[in-house]
């Protein structure tokens, strides 16, 4: 079997042509519907997270298994990075031993590609190895953004004209970012709502609403998004923000998915009456997410295997 498209590796979504994000997604959707997939037993993977997760590393890892490749647990605190070791001698070193790649969660912004280019400028590796983003700072998550395209497609077929409306800290989530970078080139109208704080107006290509009412007036989708302490500056308004901003039972439209890349905080930025009645398909991402990363998987590693 051959895969149809491959990748060197997944920096973000800019990096991927509308052709291949169209293959992941039809890819990941035969998967679930009962499509054999690759089998890569000679792909040694290295899961590096710098940052918490559970549906991102959890979803890798259930992926990988899957596809019949080996996973490897990189211990950042116990790694020799806590030694002082560069990053790309840490990654060669791994190509050295055997790893066909990585898979890196991180809040340092730009460090997949800047690894990248290190070869460019001269430095040599080992081997290839190929890196993959599994969320890096506040700007890219591009398995995040793949999984909800293939959950928008899969709800609703046609994405061209759909009124998606992304509410919540979008200046400091990578989910949001990516989600716009990726669902604009499907024709998707992209409004996005925050209070002050939570804007970003250097996003391009969609439209603020200063008011959650307004926002949600043609809405298809309502996609929430968890307030990133981590990466907040300053002092949270958490009660002005679920006054003026949360989704609940009585502002979300009948006709509305609700989506959420999770992890939720019930009864800050959704009501947890709202998430039990009407959150199935935030539960479906996350179903969605392990078909995704074996779709993206066998892009990366195929070529490897056939
Ligand atoms: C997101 C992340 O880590 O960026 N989670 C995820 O991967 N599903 C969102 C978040 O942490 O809020």
């Amino acid at each position: 079997m051959t895969v149809a498209i491959q990748l060197k590796h997944l920096i973000d979504i800019k990096s991927l042509s509308t052709q291949e994000i169209e293959a992941i997604a039809e890819r990941a959707l035969e998967i679930k519907n009962g499509a054999n997939p690759l089998f890569l037993k000679d792909s040694h993977v290295a899961l590096m997270f710098f940052e918490n997760s559970t549906r991102t590393k959890f979803s890798f890892e259930i992926a990988l298994n899957k596809l019949g490749a080996s996973v490897y647990n990189f211990e950042t605190s116990k790694s020799s990075l806590s030694k002082g070791e560069d990053f790309f001698d840490t990654l060669n070193n791994l190509a050295a031993i055997g790893f066909d790649a990585c898979i890196i969660r991180t809040s340092e912004e730009g460090l997949i590609k800047r690894t990248i280019e290190e070869t460019a400028k001269g430095r040599k590796l080992f081997k290839e190895i190929a890196l993959i983003n599994a969320g890096e700072g506040a700007s890219a998550h591009p398995t995040q953004a793949l999984l909800d395209f293939v959950t928008i497609k899969e709800y609703f077929k046609d994405l061209n004209g759909l009124n998606l409306v992304i509410v919540g800290d979008i200046r400091h989530s990578r989910v949001a970012k990516s989600n716009i970078e990726l669902l604009n080139r499907f024709g998707v109208k992209i409004k996005c709502t925050a209070p002050e704080y939570f804007k970003d107006e250097s996003i391009e290509n969609i439209e603020w609403c200063d008011n959650l009412p307004d926002a949600l007036k043609d809405a298809d989708i309502v996609m929430t998004l968890r307030i990133q302490k981590e990466r907040i500056e300053g002092i949270v308004e958490f009660e002005d923000y679920v006054k003026n901003f949360q989704i609940n039972e009585n502002n979300l439209p009948e006709r509305c998915i609700l989506m959420h890349p999770g992890p939720v905080n019930r009864d800050l930025e959704v009501t947890s009456n709202l998430l039990d009645k009407r959150g199935g398909i935030i539960l479906t991402q996350a179903h969605n997410g392990v078909f995704t990363r074996m779709a993206i998987l066998e892009a990366v590693l195929g070529g490897n295997n056939v």
